[in-house]
């Protein structure tokens, strides 16, 4: 089946629907796709906590601070232009969000109640309760579902882009000629594979996060936009910077990881040893609140002094309702657990948490491929050079959508024709494949990565990690050349790829910056 739009957007995160929402507005007889693995509303925006880092009121904060903080966590390797531009533009979208329906939390005085968290200066995060990214979520869908000329597929997923190679062949896809044409699409209940095309295509397919064990991220997380890009060579870079978030919960068996928000560090929780110490004066004069690569390499230091699994975040010593109050949610997940917050501290441990690298996208959101966009979390920015400020990633996925939507706008014509795109050819012999061939390996990307490309890495490590990808790189062509076509193994290629393109920049980078760190190059 062929389905043809003007505008294609892969992913229905924050990136994904700001997006349409707007290329909706500005073309309102134009039609919009978005196809989306799983349920719409499945995705990391749904799960974020903390909030959205945004400097509203200049007689309290500057966007000098904000930005001023971006640059130091990014570690030096943020490009200053983009943060600039970013920060400054971080009200109007809020306002954005705000008329879209999105409610923050206000305090007695009817101001907006600003959390902090690890890396600012100032209490500048807006956020509902502790489930800011299901209010945004929810508040999105609502509007894409009630805009006519928006077609939402749900239980679609996105197989491969399709540009000039698979039009006309190998031999025209130099550098400079690639051009996007659409996306071939598995629909995941009937399994038939689509064939969307569209003139412009916008990647928002979110992170990572699975290709580690332990993790923050839900199960859709897979690198899919990474693998996606990769093979139709679009520019990546920066893929050596993982973001390991340094309090989810510890809590063995489960998974995904449940997440302790930084705020409850900016809201003033201690992080204590084994031994109830505080530990990370030790580490950084910013104590709790250093950026996130400190405070989690911090722990993993402490873990492996002690040789425990976890350390503890203490919030016995704060205001019990004021903190109910603004993380509800987490309160009732400790409940659930039998731990009293009252007078038991809260085990906790790093997770892979965000991708820092991405595919390369210019202040407007394109990458080096015609008419193909990326925004959030599968993109590069240069917003967060090595290591994200907390919570600039809901607001980098508004501003960079909110540019793809305008620069889409300015350049549109009308008279661009598509060329005609071949139907996807099903070449699978092998119908009854075995699941563990895919479980396995799933499961062996999870450990390869956290054993040897975790929080702090070696040549050595990295080295064994590129080794047993290869194997597994292999494994899974041979499968893909002949078994029947499946969301298991196209997220197993997926994580493959991206866990490998991890390792190889790891291998490539010559000094320690943010979220890499290896313990050769002390
Ligand atoms: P996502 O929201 O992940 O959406 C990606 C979408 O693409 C999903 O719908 C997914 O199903 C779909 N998709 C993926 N692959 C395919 C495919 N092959 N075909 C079709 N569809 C596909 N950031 C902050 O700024 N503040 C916070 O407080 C915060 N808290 C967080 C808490 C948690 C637990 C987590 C995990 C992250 C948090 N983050 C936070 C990070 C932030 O949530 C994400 O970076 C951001 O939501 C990414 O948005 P996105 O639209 O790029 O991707
Ligand atoms: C959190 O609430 O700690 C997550 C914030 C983020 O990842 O930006």
């Amino acid at each position: 089946m062929k389905i043809k739009s003007d505008f294609l957007v892969i992913g229905s995160g924050i990136a994904g629907l700001s997006f349409a929402i707007k290329i909706a507005q500005k073309f309102p007889g134009k039609k919009i796709s978005i196809i989306t693995k799983g349920t719409k509303e499945e995705s990391n925006t749904k799960y974020a906590q903390g909030g959205i880092a945004t400097v509203y009121d200049l007689a309290k904060d500057s966007y000098k601070a904000h930005i001023e903080d971006t640059l130091i966590a990014g570690d030096g390797l943020c490009d200053p232009a983009v943060v600039e531009m970013v920060i400054t533009q971080a009200t109007a979208r809020l306002d954005e969000l705000l008329n879209w329906g999105v409610s923050f939390d206000k305090n007695a005085q009817g101001e907006y109640d600003l959390g902090k968290e690890g890396g600012h200066s100032k209490n500048r995060i807006f956020h509902h309760k502790d489930i800011t990214g299901y209010e945004i979520e929810r508040s999105l869908l609502k509007i894409v579902n009630q805009t006519p000329n928006i077609d939402f597929y749900d239980f679609h997923y996105a197989i491969d882009l399709i540009t000039e190679h698979q039009v006309f062949g190998d031999l025209i896809s130099l550098e400079s000629d690639k051009t996007v044409f659409g996306a071939y699409v598995l629909d995941e209940k009937t399994k038939e594979i689509k064939t969307f095309t569209a003139k412009y295509t916008l990647l928002a397919t979110g992170g990572s996060g699975q290709v580690y064990e332990t993790t923050t991220n839900p199960f859709v997380a897979t690198g899919d936009g990474i693998g996606m890009a990769y093979r139709a060579k679009a520019r990546l870079a920066d893929m050596e910077f993982i973001q390991f978030h340094p309090t989810a919960l510890y809590n063995p068996g489960e998974s995904p990881a449940f997440l302790i928000s930084e705020a409850v560090r900016g809201f003033g929780a201690y992080l204590r040893n084994e031994q109830g110490k505080r530990f990370m004066k030790k580490y950084d004069t910013r104590l709790e609140l250093a950026p996130r690569d400190i405070v989690a390499r911090a722990i993993d230091t402490e873990m492996k002094l002690q040789g425990n699994k976890n350390v503890y975040l203490d919030v016995t010593h704060l205001d019990y309702d004021a903190f109910v109050k603004h993380f509800p949610n987490i309160t009732k997940k400790c409940e659930s657990l039998n731990i009293d917050i009252r007078k038991e501290y809260i085990p906790v441990a790093p997770a892979a948490h965000y991708m820092m690298g991405g595919v390369v996208v210019d202040k407007h959101g394109q990458t080096s491929i015609k008419n193909l966009y990326a925004s959030g979390e599968v993109s590069r920015t240069g917003l967060h050079g090595a290591n994200r400020l907390a919570s600039n990633s809901l607001l980098e996925a508004l501003v960079f959508s909110h540019n793809a939507a305008e620069d889409i706008a300015n350049r549109f014509d009308e008279n661009v024709k598509l060329p005609s795109v071949p139907q996807w050819i099903d070449t699978s012999t092998n119908r009854n494949m075995e699941k563990i061939l895919i479980t396995h390996d799933r499961n062996e990307v999870k450990t390869i990565m956290s054993n040897y490309v975790g929080i702090v890495r070696s040549n050595e490590r990295l080295l064994r990690a590129l080794r047993r990808l290869y194997v597994l790189y292999q494994d899974n062509k041979r499968l893909y050349d002949h078994a029947e076509i499946s969301t298991d193994l196209l997220e197993l290629r997926n994580l493959i790829t991206t866990a490998y393109l991890i390792v190889e920049f790891s291998r490539k980078r010559k000094q320690n910056k943010g979220g890499f760190y290896s313990k050769d190059l002390i």
